[in-house]
């Protein structure tokens, strides 16, 4: 009740500044003449550069498109582009806005990026235009310069002062450790922290302290579109944040999920993404999203951190079992999700301080041998497609946005005969052997090694959800029949394995840890607890990142036999689309946590 009303005061007070800025807004507008800024940050290297361009519309208000143009003073050529189409002819340059992001408010800014080749020197333009209209007082523009010969020198030009830094720094972003998460500390995002740490203050008592030790804990940062490489903090102010959170001399490790394929969850509606195969979907994938991330990891100021890659969640295991829906076979024929996966380790790998960690779903997905053996042949062909081969990955991760136990522990052996039937053929179960992520990361691994893997490959448990305590966990298992005894014991209290959004009576697992047992590198939280897995209930079309209402996310929906055996979904209500902030779903987190906050 009262986290409801403190929703509903901010909601009011939120809806009063908003009048207050339109009222502004409306009145600098009556006198504004068109104009713009221009921000021109450059990240150069012998031949060649990487550029954002942030563009600010100080003008009228902009509804049907923008072009920005200039002239670059040398022989500059654009390779590349991202966030706009671009054509040049000599010097000259236009980029024009990408047809979803036609419009430009008054203060409104665009950023956008390019990849570009040079000689001899790189003079950044000094004027732009936006739709014909030359902007103010010249670009602020930045020149960060990386040279083998150990220096880098950044120059910083305003249109009235320059003032120059040299740091010692080289090309070379240092090391590979065997294990990332060893002796580093984990970066703490805060956005994340701070939704934490706002409800645990509207919550108050034991529950909000319990909360606020949530946000002690690292999470993975998502660039689950490509507007997020450059929205809000953006990937680069996470990076400067991990810098800063490494100051003390630990050295940070800092997860990024890459989570953006042509066709993004093409079993599932929930998550489903900005980028399609049928619409050139690939082709922008390697362009306007792994290219960007890779230039921004690849810049030799964030050579101290430890960054860990996370591939795709769930793309090639749908390859595996979900050929029958439509979007997946797409996926699987036009090669969109085999190909990305490979283009982005190749990026990634060869970046020495990143470390990727491919997704291998759960043990309730792939733990029947007809699962795993072609998933496991799938995903080694995948890898070892790319120019490093088996090297050009640290290990796998399961169980990502899962809510699969780390351990049954009141069901060591899926062999146990109870009433002569063993536990793995009881109705939970499915004869599947594998009933938590130990056993399932385990066999992988072996798999994967037997498979031409190095030994030292390392597994990920994600278990910042898979924790099901609370008092519904059971410390026993008891029953005559197998179906009493498993059900009796089982800690994973989902009503079928193949649910999976918004699981009501899930708990916060381990905190991440490394090096927790033989074999794995570590368990982590790549799922911000909170963070909901998709929209309860239908309200409109796909929202505007591609995001759609699944109804595996409605309380009330009665699934299939394909999905989870005709079960209710056992989701809770009122969720908000996926990967949004959903303050009910975490408290019930908290509250069954396992171990306990
Ligand atoms: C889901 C969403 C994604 C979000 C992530 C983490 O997969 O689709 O947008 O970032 O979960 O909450």
């Amino acid at each position: 009740m009262r986290a409801t009303n403190l929703a509903r005061g901010g909601a009011a007070a939120a809806a009063l500044t908003l009048s207050a800025g339109l009222l502004t807004l409306a009145s600098t507008s009556a006198s504004a003449a068109p104009g713009c800024s221009v921000d021109y940050r450059v990240n150069q290297w012998d031949t060649g550069f990487t550029a954002t361009v942030t563009l600010k519309n100080l003008g009228d208000p902009i509804s049907s498109g923008w072009t920005l143009e200039w002239d670059f003073p040398g022989n500059q050529k654009i390779t590349n582009g991202w966030s706009a189409t671009y054509s040049q002819s000599g010097q000259h340059v236009s980029a024009k806005n990408p047809s979803w992001a036609a419009s430009l408010p008054t203060g409104g800014s665009a950023s956008i990026g390019f990849n570009a080749s040079y000689s001899s020197a790189n003079p950044a333009p000094t004027s732009f235009k936006l739709n014909g209209t030359t902007c103010g007082d010249g670009p602020t523009t930045t020149t960060s310069t990386s040279t083998s010969t150990s220096t880098s020198t950044s120059t910083t030009t305003s249109t009235t002062t320059t003032t120059t830094t040299t740091t010692t720094t080289d090309t070379n972003p240092g090391v590979h450790v065997a294990n990332p998460y060893v002796g580093a500390k984990g970066y703490l995002n805060p956005d994340y922290v701070a939704n934490v740490n706002n409800l645990a203050d509207a919550t108050g008592g034991a529950l909000g302290t319990s909360m606020r030790k949530v946000a002690q804990n690292s999470t993975a940062v998502w660039m689950d579109r490509i507007g997020a490489i450059t929205a809000g903090r953006g990937l680069t102010g996470h990076l400067d944040e991990a810098l800063r959170q490494a100051a003390g001399g630990t050295p940070v490790v800092i997860q990024v999920v890459v989570y953006d394929l042509p066709n993004r969850d093409c079993a599932a509606l929930a998550s489903n993404g900005e980028l399609k195969v049928s619409e050139n979907g690939l082709a922008r994938y390697k362009a306007e999203y792994i290219d960007p991330i890779a230039a921004i990891l690849a810049d030799p100021k964030y050579r101290s951190l430890r960054i860990v890659g996370i591939i795709e969640p769930d793309s090639l295991p749908n390859l595996v079992t979900n050929l029958s829906k439509p979007k997946c076979a797409e996926a699987n024929s036009s090669g969109a999700y085999v190909q990305g996966i490979q283009y982005a380790l190749n990026k990634l790998s060869a970046i020495p301080n990143v470390y990727n960690y491919v997704d291998i779903a759960h043990s309730g997905w792939l733990g029947w041998d007809s699962n795993m053996g072609p998933a496991v042949q799938l995903i080694a062909n995948t890898i070892k497609g790319t120019t490093k081969g088996v090297n050009s990955v640290d290990g796998f991760v399961s169980n990502m946005a899962n809510t699969s136990p780390t351990d049954e522990p009141n069901l060591p052996d899926p062999n146990l005969t109870v009433g002569s039937q063993q536990l793995r053929s009881a109705t939970f179960y499915q004869w599947n052997p594998y009933f938590d992520e130990a056993d399932f990361g385990t066999e992988m691994r072996n798999r994967f090694i037997a498979a031409g893997f190095p030994s030292g490959i390392g597994m990920l448990i994600d278990t910042s959800r898979n924790g099901w305590g609370g008092p519904n966990r059971p410390t026993a298992a008891t029953g005559s029949t197998v179906d009493a005894y498993v059900n009796s014991g089982r800690v994973d209290r989902k009503l079928h394995r193949g649910n999976w959004c918004n699981q009501a009576g899930a708990g916060i697992g381990e905190r991440p840890t490394a090096a927790p047992r033989p074999g794995f590198d570590a368990y982590v939280w790549i799922k911000p607890p909170g963070e909901s897995d998709g929209i309860a209930t239908k309200t409109d079309g796909p929202n505007e990142e591609g995001k759609q209402h699944d109804p595996m996310c409605d309380p009330a929906y009665r699934g299939d036999d394909q999905a989870n055996g005709g079960n209710l979904t056992g989701a809770m209500p009122g969720a908000p689309h996926a990967g949004v902030w959903f303050p009910a779903g975490f408290t019930s987190l908290v509250q069954n946590a396992y171990p306990a906050l």
